[in-house]
């Protein structure tokens, strides 16, 4: 060394460089790209600010000897970890190399995701994981295993404390998976992303059963099936304009308010079509995104889970520039009732504006609890309970707006007073009651109906009776239940007034470990 100048020390530097940017050489690249796949590299370009990103660890090198595993190194080792801005703010960043052995994970590369991990949370910035990998380093045995605990205790650790993105794009399997499913949001990338515990194989060899990797484990399998993932992605460029999007509506880390954006569009601004979207008779549908777009800064509405459970919608807007997290009803599908999957998808998107201090605004239009033996057995008491203890845990500001129903349990279920709703503003055509009006009055009225001789004229007589005693917003609006009954088209300035009333909300609760969640 002593003999080299320095102009050939920092050439081997920069031949090294070389050599890491390269993973696990050209040919496995063009292999790479000819799966239709980005590199790690390139797809970190694609999601940062151009030009941000700065490598960590870019020498680091397994120390496996077994089975000759020694012959094989790679600088890196297999992932591509660092930092860099999303629109100017720092967020921490692994992405997997599969070109190197397959992306697997042995020990040094866990190091590596563990140390991007604790900086994030260390320095209160966000975290992006690019997953495309064949799981654990086969040779490296129970180190990679312990490699994937160490990520799962971070992944908890930093859960609710600064926000955690994971991208599948490629292969996701066995317990590799339990790492995303502990981050925030899964973004999937169609055709090339795979997320699945055991694979077609091994499921046919222990159930008997045929099924393809896209059937358990593709992009719109697990967006539009089994709730686990939160992004649809046709494309990876589409993917990471995902999560810069969403990344756009939340704050760096739980001890900051979600960042606040110029949008231009005036926070007064009445809108009169909104009398017309929601019809009076209880029985018509509509798509209640339809509302959402006319109330929020510019109809821009960034929907989570938009292909799952599609009885609710949920999703982060602005109104007046300020960050809102939405939950509603959707009547078009399966009349907006709450069932097992609804319930899931909703609490848990409460619970995640709560962590990083989003005001809850629920629009509500809601017949009750879809009935049946397939839901009570599926636990909808216990998944029902789930949006309960949400809403109820939550301090941050929640604002309901009744639109038409509000039936029974789930009036309750979806943030009324009672649950700590901050404001509670309805609409003229609300209808806040134990149940519908025709139902009421079979009940209550049952006997009357039975004795008169027309009985069909009494039952009418009676259904219109109780809707016009019960069936409005006026009963709760009197008991305060309601604090505003509002005129559609005074949502939007509605809601940015309670947005600025709730401003400076603060709610202490007993002190405890935690709270046990239904589930
Ligand atoms: C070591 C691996 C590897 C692994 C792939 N490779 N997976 N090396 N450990 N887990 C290597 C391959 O040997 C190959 O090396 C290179 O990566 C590319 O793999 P290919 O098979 O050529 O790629 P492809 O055809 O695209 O198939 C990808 C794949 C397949 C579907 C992921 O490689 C595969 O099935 N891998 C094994 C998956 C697996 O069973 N993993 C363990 C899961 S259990 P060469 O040198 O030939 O290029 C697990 C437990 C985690 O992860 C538990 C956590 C709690």
């Amino acid at each position: 060394m002593a003999d080299k100048t320095i102009d050939e020390l920092c050439a081997a530097l920069v031949a090294k460089r070389e050599k890491a940017a390269l993973g696990g050489g050209e040919k496995a690249i063009a292999k790479q790209h000819d799966k239709g796949k980005m590199t790690a590299r390139e797809r970190i370009d694609a999601v940062l600010d151009p030009g941000s990103f700065v490598e960590i660890d870019e020498f680091v090198e397994h120390r496996c000897t077994n089975f000759g595993l020694d012959k094989t190194t790679f600088l890196g080792d297999g992932v591509v970890t660092g930092y860099g801005t999303i629109d100017g703010r720092i967020v921490y960043v692994f992405s997997q190399d599969f070109t190197v052995m397959g992306g697997s994970l042995g020990e040094m590369h866990a190091q590596k995701i563990c140390k991007v991990l604790d900086l994030a949370l260390t320095n209160g910035a966000p975290c992006i994981g690019i997953n495309d990998s064949g799981g654990a380093r086969i040779q490296e045995a129970v180190d990679a295993l312990s490699g994937y605990g160490k990520i799962f205790f971070r992944n908890v650790k930093a859960s609710g404390v600064v926000p955690q993105f994971s991208i599948i794009a490629g292969p996701c399997a066995g317990g590799a998976v339990y790492s995303p499913a502990l981050t925030d949001f899964i973004f999937m990338v169609d055709k090339i992303g795979i997320m699945h515990i055991t694979g077609p194989q091994v499921i046919k060899s222990v159930t008997g059963e045929d099924v393809t990797s896209e059937q358990i484990g593709g992009a719109r399998a697990h967006n539009s099936t089994s709730g686990c993932a939160h992004f649809f992605a046709a494309s990876e460029a589409e993917c990471y304009a995902q999560v810069r999007r969403v990344m756009s509506f939340l704050p760096s880390n739980n001890m900051e308010e979600p960042p606040y954006k110029e949008t231009g569009d005036d926070p007064a601004r009445t809108d009169a079509e909104l009398r017309n979207i929601v019809p009076t008779n209880p029985n018509h549908g509509y798509d209640v995104r339809d509302v959402i777009k006319k109330v929020v800064d510019n109809g821009d509405f960034c929907e989570v889970q938009e292909l799952y459970a599609l009885n609710i919608v949920t999703g982060f807007a602005r109104v007046g520039g300020r960050v809102i997290g939405i939950i509603a009803n959707q009547a078009r599908f399966m009349a907006g009732c709450l069932d097992i999957d609804a319930s899931d998808k909703a609490s848990r998107h409460i619970r995640i504006c709560d962590a990083f201090n989003i005001p809850i605004v629920t629009f509500e239009d809601v017949p009750g609890y879809l009935p049946g033996l397939k839901q009570e057995m599926g636990g909808i008491i216990r998944h029902g309970a789930k949006l309960l203890y949400a809403y109820s845990e939550a301090t941050a500001p929640k604002i309901t707006v009744v639109m038409r129903k509000a039936y029974g349990g789930s009036y309750l279920g979806m943030c009324s007073k009672d649950l700590g709703a901050d404001v509670v503003l309805a609409w003229p055509q609300a209808q806040i009651a134990v149940m519908g009006a025709e139902g009421a009055a079979n009940i209550i009225f049952r006997k009357e109906i039975e004795a008169a001789e027309d009985k069909g004229a009494k039952r009418a007589e009676k259904i219109e009776e109780y809707r016009e005693s019960f069936a409005n917003p006026y009963r709760a609006a009197q008991r305060g239940f309601v604090d505003r009954v509002i005129l559609p088209e005074e949502t939007r300035p509605a809601l940015y007034q309670a947005l600025l009333m709730t401003e400076n909300k603060s709610e202490l609760r007993p002190k405890r470990k935690h709270g046990i969640l239904p589930n």
